[in-house]
């Protein structure tokens, strides 16, 4: 068995090296063999690092990611990842390549956005879901305007995407998801009444709000990690994308406990 799954890792090793041939710089199977070499190696650098991971590019090649598993256990972060963006491409970034018991994933590389950085959450929304982003400014922000007097085109991009996480984390049975009214200064039955229209319209004409409510449904993905920072920009078509989900709660999806 252990001869089967050596050759096994060989085959996987040099099929996955003509895509990335840095791959091959990754000595070992343990995270003390691999963190030496990507140490010893000059052309790996630290992007970021998590509670679970560390993440690295290779100068080599600017657009992917190696994210490697601190701890043993960690690797089921990787290997959640692999799941849902297997399931749900448009949401995740692609997760192109990883170790056979997910040490390491390779996954796209993205620009990770954060709150201020209003342009970027502007045309992440446009490319993500361009109807949805047109109903909210030409729709939404009427009718409330003429309903209430309150003109919520004040709200920033970011903003507005909280907004519309929270319309979906509202009609998924999502963990609890926090209150976010008082920070979008919206009154809450006024939030209550838009998140039901942002839900209802962009379900049946985004694919981007239909497969997050169901990678919410399914795999139980934490609406509540859905903030700056764990959200990025695909370098391939400017869709926003979600870098570091918390999946697999407990209490719901398709793995609950
Ligand atoms: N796909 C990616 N593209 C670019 N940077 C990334 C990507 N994934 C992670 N990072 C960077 O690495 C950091 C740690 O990764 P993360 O997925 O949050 O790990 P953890 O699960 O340990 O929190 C992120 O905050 C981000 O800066
Ligand atoms: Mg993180």
């Amino acid at each position: 068995m252990k001869e089967i799954l050596k050759e096994w890792i060989k085959f996987l090793k040099e099929s996955q090296s003509e895509y990335f041939p840095w791959l091959i710089l990754l000595k070992g199977d343990d995270y003390e063999s691999v963190i030496s070499s990507i140490r010893k190696d000059k052309g790996f650098t630290v992007l970021g690092k998590g509670g679970y991971r560390e993440v690295f590019d290779h100068k080599s090649d600017k657009e992917h990611v190696l994210k490697l598993a601190r701890e043993e256990g960690s690797s089921f972060f990787n290997y959640s990842e692999k799941v849902v963006s297997d399931n749900f491409p448009t949401v995740f970034p692609k997760v192109y390549s990883n170790h056979p018991s997910y040490l390491w994933i390779v996954c796209e590389k993205c620009d990770v956005i954060l709150a201020y950085e209003d342009e970027k959450w502007k045309v992440g929304l446009q490319r993500s879901m361009p109807k949805l982003f047109a109903f909210i400014k030409d729709v939404i922000f009427e009718k409330y305007k003429l309903e209430t007097g309150v003109d919520y085109s004040f709200l920033s991009h970011y903003q507005i995407f909280i907004l519309i996480i929270a319309s979906i984390a509202s009609k998924t049975k999502s963990e609890i998801y926090y209150d976010p009214t008082h920070a979008l200064n919206i009154p809450k039955e006024t939030y209550k009444k838009m998140t039901d229209d942002i839900f209802n319209f962009g379900i049946r004409y985004e694919n981007w709000v239909l497969d997050l409510s169901k990678a919410i449904q399914r795999f139980g993905v934490d609406a509540n990690d859905l903030t700056e920072g764990n959200i990025g920009q695909s370098f391939e078509d400017g869709t926003l994308k979600i870098i570091d989900s918390s999946i697999f709660e407990k209490k719901m999806g398709e793995y609950r406990s």
